[in-house]
């Protein structure tokens, strides 16, 4: 520590609680969780008292949305997700001390507690307004309630919170040519009663704890956030919404009312501590606690603005210490979006690459998107793998064991006499443990994983410098000091690597039968004496071939703007699909669709759902690839009358060009029929 420096008893880290409206993909991990497991599986090596608090997120608008678009509850959706959510938490390594949920009763209590507390100081303003109401099913129409064009950029779909083309923060009032998403109805004007915080109020407050007083340690991105949103004047936020879902407003004459849910949901950190211990005030109270959250950008204002606020409001509370808020990561070039399906889930992944938890907590981490947006790419994902993980890290740790078991039965050698080369090994292995430190110390992911790296490839070199398999017939004790010191290499990986890569850290424990070291010990050198006996050598990373990254490559593209089975109702009844928000003609007219005829069929290979056929359009005969090779056999559908969207941009699949697309109806349980058109309608006849 340095002079000047605070010092803390301890920590208390919380995590984004995700939305439990759908599952979780890598721009989840690499923004919050994986960075925040780092930190705080560091801090327990340090012995720190640390607890980390993770849930999930369960009231707000886009939940009750989805329920009445698939026509079950609101508590469905959220039961469904919360455990998909939880799952993947547990298989990536995240290792919450509790992850819990705010639809809890512990949380309605802890949240409308919150609330009457400040209520009941004065801490808000009571206003009754005018707001957007749709008629037709009597609701009042908040936040994602409402879209209209946004007065900022002029993008047609903002909703009444935000506008998610130019990221404005908005009212519901703000939009041009509002229309109530429940009815597609023009909304009337209608008075209803809500509370606001008075943000203004706490202007002086803000400035000065933030804006002096974390201008060295908040990252710049935050602290420019919140310089803007203090500069541009705070107003009065409405914490309370007209809604069913969510926690009653606890006063009289709240009927009806529920809290905003960016009110209730970081008080779900508080629940959930209260869930975790009865100790709980010590993490949330003392001023020697040390508060940090772990967020993505899009939270930053609620974070550092609000939720202080309400503590600061609440008056018992200590406020954040730190906001390491992460940029967002892209997808092969592109915006990952979870309505469009552009996404790598993670309970995919975790189907699709068993055991390889690690390789995606590396990946994500060594492309950290700490300062600014960052792209997560297959290829890349294939390359780190390969050149990295494989070829360095576990190289070395593989090389070092079968090496020892073949010159010494598995046995550590003992040390012997030191040349110039093992000394400057081991002073360089003394230096990288507090390297990694600072980096984590100060939210610098990418550099302390990169400082790790260092040891693996130190590693590496010293091994491919030193030669053994060429001097053991001639020197038999140079080749155990190589390996004695080659083995402390991979007991220092195993701490060192321990908060990025927790399980091959423990495959190199078991490896090198040696305990799980604490952060202090990482310096020691001499984890394994002459005579300690290890165990079998086994693979920490495999190679990942272009066929399998390919594939999923292959997969995005196809699976763009299809909604995945599992976003489907949370029901054993398969069932239809919502309609869609309304088109125009204008819309419509684009399409170019014509009756056509199946002249040729065949399968693709290395493709299980793909055929190749050619199609008699009238006009032409073209190459369609089609996926539909797990519903139809090629030989049963050549002469087959289809309809055939003719102008659709073409595109390579499995390094076919595609050109076209034919139109299949889909029942809810996923069986495909073509659409035939009658007898007399010819090849190249238009469908309208
Ligand atoms: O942006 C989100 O996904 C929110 N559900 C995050 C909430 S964080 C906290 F306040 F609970
Ligand atoms: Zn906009």
């Amino acid at each position: 520590m340095k002079a000047g420096e605070k010092s803390y008893k301890r920590y208390t880290v919380t995590s984004a609680l995700p939305y439990a409206n759908g599952p979780l993909h890598i721009g989840h991990l690499a923004g919050v969780y994986v960075p925040a497991d780092i930190y705080v599986r560091f801090l327990r090596m340090n012995n720190e008292d640390v607890i980390f608090i993770g849930g999930s997120d369960e009231h707000g608008v886009p939940i009750t949305i989805k329920a009445r678009q698939q026509g079950v509850s609101p508590q469905e959706i959220v039961d469904k997700y919360h455990e998909i959510i939880k799952q993947s938490f547990e298989e990536f390594g995240i290792s919450f001390d509790i992850y819990s949920r705010t639809s809890n009763k512990i949380h309605h209590e802890t949240a409308a507690e919150f609330f009457r507390k400040m209520y009941d100081a004065g801490q808000f303003i009571e206003k009754t307004s005018e707001q957007y109401y749709d008629e037709e099913t009597g609701h009042f129409l908040a936040d994602r309630y409402i879209t209209g064009t946004c007065p900022v950029c002029g993008f047609e779909k903002a909703y009444g919170d935000q506008c998610e083309k130019c990221g404005s923060s908005l009212n519901a009032t703000d939009l041009i040519n509002p229309k109530s998403v429940l009815s597609g109805n023009i909304p009337v004007m209608k008075e209803t009663k809500h509370w606001y915080l008075p943000l203004d109020q706490y202007e002086p407050w803000l400035r000065e704890w933030i804006l002096e007083g974390h201008k060295e340690d908040w990252k710049t991105n935050v602290y420019g956030q919140c310089k803007s949103w203090i500069d541009h004047g705070l107003q009065p936020r409405a914490v309370t919404r007209d809604l069913d879902w969510g926690v009653q407003v606890p006063v009289e004459g709240a009927d009806g009312k529920v809290l905003y849910v960016w009110f209730d949901a970081p008080i779900g950190y508080i629940s959930a501590t209260k869930e975790l211990t009865p100790d709980w005030e010590k993490y949330w109270k003392d001023p020697e606690t040390r508060l940090i959250h772990f967020i993505g950008k899009d939270n930053i204002v609620f974070h550092c603005i609000i939720f202080p606020a309400m503590l600061k409001g609440e008056g018992t509370y200590i406020v954040p210490e730190n906001v390491p808020a992460f940029e967002f990561m892209n997808l092969e070039n592109d915006k990952i979006s979870t309505s469009r399906n552009w996404a790598v889930w993670l309970h995919e992944y975790l189907k699709e690459f068993p055991g390889k938890q690690d390789v995606l907590r590396y990946v994500l981490t060594a492309n950290a998107p700490e300062t600014k947006d960052n792209d997560f790419t297959w290829k890349d994902f294939q390359a780190k793998n390969n050149n990295e993980l494989v070829a360095i890290f576990g190289n070395f740790v593989n090389r070092t064991m079968v090496l020892t078991e073949k010159y010494f039965n598995g046995v550590a050698p003992p040390q012997g006499s030191l040349d110039d080369l093992d000394r400057a090994t081991l002073r360089e292995m003394k230096q990288i443990p507090g390297r990694i430190a600072d980096s984590l110390h100060h939210f610098r992911f990418r550099e302390g994983l990169a400082g790790m790296m260092n040891l693996a490839r130190l590693g590496n070199k010293y091994l491919t410098d030193s030669e053994p398999w060429k001097l053991f017939t001639i020197d038999p004790g140079r080749v155990g000091t190589v390996l004695n010191i080659s083995l402390q290499i991979c007991a220092q990986l195993s701490i060192v690597a321990q908060p990025f890569l927790p399980f091959s850290c423990a495959k190199i424990r078991q490896m090198l039968n040696i305990p799980e070291y604490k952060w202090q010990d990482a310096t020691l050198l001499n984890w394994l004496t002459a005579g300690h006996q290890l165990n079998k050598p086994e693979l920490l990373f495999q190679k990942i071939d272009d066929k399998t990254v390919e594939a999923q490559i292959l997969k995005l593209h196809a699976t763009r703007d299809v909604q995945p089975p599992f976003m489907a109702a949370p029901s054993d009844e398969p069932r239809l699909i919502a309609a869609l928000p309304e088109i125009n003609y204008d819309d419509f007219s684009k399409l170019d669709i014509r009756a056509g005829t199946i002249l040729e069929a065949e399968v693709v290979p290395n493709a299980d759902k793909l055929l190749k056929l050619k199609v008699d359009t009238g006009f032409d005969q073209r190459i369609v690839v089609a996926g539909i090779a797990q519903s139809f056999k090629p030989e049963e559908i050549i002469g087959k009358r289809v309809s055939i969207l003719v102008n659709l941009a073409p595109l390579k699949l499995r390094g076919i060009e595609s050109q076209g697309m034919i139109l299949m109806a889909e029942n809810p349980d996923g069986t495909l029929f073509f659409i035939t058109p009658d007898e007399g309608a010819v090849n190249g006849a238009t469908v309208k």
